[in-house]
């Protein structure tokens, strides 16, 4: 059966890296908005351009822009068989979409979990975050080293790329951006009853381990 979920927590919290490791045991599609927007703009189109400025400066793509791009993924044939959403909702307007969106197209949410990070450790965790440029496997210089220095673990690759709003001074304002828009929908999804919290601190293995006990 289908399983829709939505993954919430602050830039750094460990949605794409814990995504990445449930689709494979779900066998369901990890919805990224960021990495939809960074496709945007780096295939150049007039979405990519509008977006770009705003992504370097850490703040928010316009609802309209990102609840389109949402509902025309989730439509697609590898979410048949349920999709976790990484990144969106991230304001209450978001939220509203898609609940009608879902509505519209006789879906439901299954889950909706958070996982709670302190701020301070996050600027750690994206500044030293990078990706393997061939399978987008995620990387740390500190948490998450390849087995082999310099060697992608998944598809052998040499090459890794660093994204441009992994600084400091983005990731602040990122971090800014999350408490005033995005954090009031955890309440959104409290007063549904639909919300779970996982400590996002704990070792990678362990929030695995935790967000595989909620889901069953
Ligand atoms: P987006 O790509 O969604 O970035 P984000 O929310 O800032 O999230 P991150 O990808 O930075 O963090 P993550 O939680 O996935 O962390 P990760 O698993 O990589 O959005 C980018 C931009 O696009 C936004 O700023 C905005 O401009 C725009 N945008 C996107 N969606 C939008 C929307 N809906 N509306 C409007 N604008 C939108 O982990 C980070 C690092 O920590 C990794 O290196 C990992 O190895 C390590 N790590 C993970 N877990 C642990 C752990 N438990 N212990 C130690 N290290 C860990």
């Amino acid at each position: 059966m289908a399983m829709n979920m939505i993954l919430l927590g602050p830039p750094g919290a460990g949605k794409g890296t814990q995504s990445k490791r449930l689709e494979d045991t779900y066998s369901i599609t990890q919805l990224s908005t960021g990495d939809m927007l960074r496709a945007e703009v780096k295939s150049g189109s007039e979405l990519g351009k509008q977006a770009k400025a705003i992504m370097e400066a850490g703040g928010l793509v316009s609802d309209d822009i990102i609840i389109g791009m949402i509902s025309n993924r989730v439509d697609q044939d590898d979410c048949k068989q349920g999709f976790i959403l990484d990144g969106f909702p991230r304001t209450v307007p978001q939220a509203e979409a898609l609940d009608s969106m879902l509505s519209d197209k006789s879906l439901k949410l299954d889950h909706v979990i958070e996982l709670t990070v302190d701020d301070e450790a996050m600027v750690e965790r994206i500044c030293g975050r990078y990706t393997c440029s061939k399978c987008g496997q995620g990387y740390h210089d500190k948490f998450q080293k390849p087995a082999k220095d310099g060697v992608c673990d998944k598809c052998g690759s040499t090459e890794f790329i660093r994204r441009a709003d992994d600084n400091e001074e983005t990731v602040r304002n990122r971090l800014s951006a999350y408490h005033e828009q995005t954090a009031p929908i955890a309440n959104y999804y409290g007063d549904k009853g639909i919300l779970k919290k996982v400590d996002g601190m704990a070792d990678i293995d362990v929030v695995t381990s935790s967000l595989k006990d909620i889901i069953g």
